[in-house]
């Protein structure tokens, strides 16, 4: 018998956050799963930048002989963009691990191909990190909506932008004043292309759109807009006419019910919708349902430690499904600890 081991592929922003959160809340987290957990390697691509305070025994930069060690159950991955993650999320399937990635342009790209690679292994693929950092969204979707029929999903899935587009809106500064102060504050990337054309909300409409209505939709399919192109001007003429502007993330059911559509686009809506009173960097994501009605999803759609709130979440859910789906009482690979429905206080 042994631990739930976890191998953690990237130790950036994200990455070291939940090495930290693993090395100690390690008994809050046993606690949850059931069963001691351990994180048995990380994987960086340069050693030279590992930050304080992560385990430095564990670090490596073989990813792939990490995956492929034949003891690892979940594999953690936190490097974003499709090559090398696609790989080795596909290695570590073939090793009968489960996955938790964070990875929203893999998964707007392949997520239907890793699904079904992850089935036939009788393995997990999570992703609530992928989506709006710290709100639970994939697994409202995925599981508490099952039963009912979701029609439209619209939101505000891009801090950057939303930041840019606050400050606009409030101190009528045009679009590249607004961007230099999310670049100085450190919302937007020196390189701000996959915020402000739209392609990072993009890659998060296609995941939405799949899971909400049970299809595939690729980053492709979405139709696309930034919002590079919003003047002071057009705030102004909002203004007058009681709204304000945001990039719209929104993905709907066709009237006829055969299809779907997926869009990232700027958008006026009026002040008095809930949306237009998201300030700054943050997330916010409206489901309307058949039998629930309006949801609203609100919170931090980026950051270190909202990021790795959603990527631990994933990880206690794969670990209680890997115990599961071990053998019955006595007969576990794992050792399993005796937990009440409290579980420890
Ligand atoms: N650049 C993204 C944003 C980070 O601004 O929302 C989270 O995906």
């Amino acid at each position: 018998e042994r631990p739930l081991r976890v191998a953690l592929l990237g130790c950036g922003v994200v990455g070291s956050e939940v090495a930290r959160i693993m090395t100690t809340h390690t008994d809050d987290l046993t606690a949850r799963i059931g069963a001691p957990v351990e994180l048995a390697g990380i994987a960086v691509r340069r050693t030279g930048r590992v930050r304080a305070g992560v385990p430095q025994e564990l670090i490596t930069t073989d990813a792939t002989a990490l995956v492929k060690r034949g003891d690892i159950d979940v594999v953690v991955e936190v490097i974003g963009g499709v090559e090398p993650a696609r790989s080795l999320i596909t290695a570590a399937f073939e090793h009968g691990a489960s996955v938790v990635s964070a990875n929203k342009a893999l998964l707007a790209q392949d997520g239907a191909a890793l699904h079904a690679a992850a089935e036939a292994r009788g393995v997990d693929l999570y992703y609530e990190a992928a989506v709006a950092g710290a709100i639970p969204l994939i697994r409202p979707l995925r599981e508490s909506l099952a039963g009912d029929k979701v029609n439209r999903v619209l939101g505000i899935v891009n801090g950057t932008t939303n930041f840019i587009l606050d400050r606009m809106d409030s101190s009528g500064a045009g679009y590249s004043e607004a961007l230099d102060e999310a670049t100085a504050l450190g919302y937007a990337e020196a390189d701000p292309t996959a915020d402000v054309e739209g392609f990072d909300a993009a890659a998060k409409a296609a995941i939405l759109a799949g899971i909400a209505f049970h299809t595939r939709v690729r980053l492709d399919d979405v139709h696309r807009e930034g919002m590079t192109e919003v003047t002071a001007a057009d705030f102004a003429s909002a203004k007058q006419m009681g709204c304000t502007i945001k990039l719209l993330a929104i993905c709907e059911r066709a009237a006829d019910g055969r299809s779907v559509t997926a869009r990232v686009h700027p958008a006026m809506i009026p002040l008095s919708h809930p949306l237009a009173s998201v300030r700054e960097a943050y997330n916010a994501v409206f489901v309307e349902a058949d039998a629930a009605g309006q949801l609203m999803f609100y919170g931090p759609g980026a950051g270190g430690s909202p990021t790795a709130s959603a990527v631990l979440g994933d990880l206690v859910a794969v670990c209680r499904n890997k115990l599961a789906a071990s053998t019955g009482p006595g007969e576990s690979a794992y050792t399993r600890l005796p937990v009440s429905p409290m579980g420890e206080v």
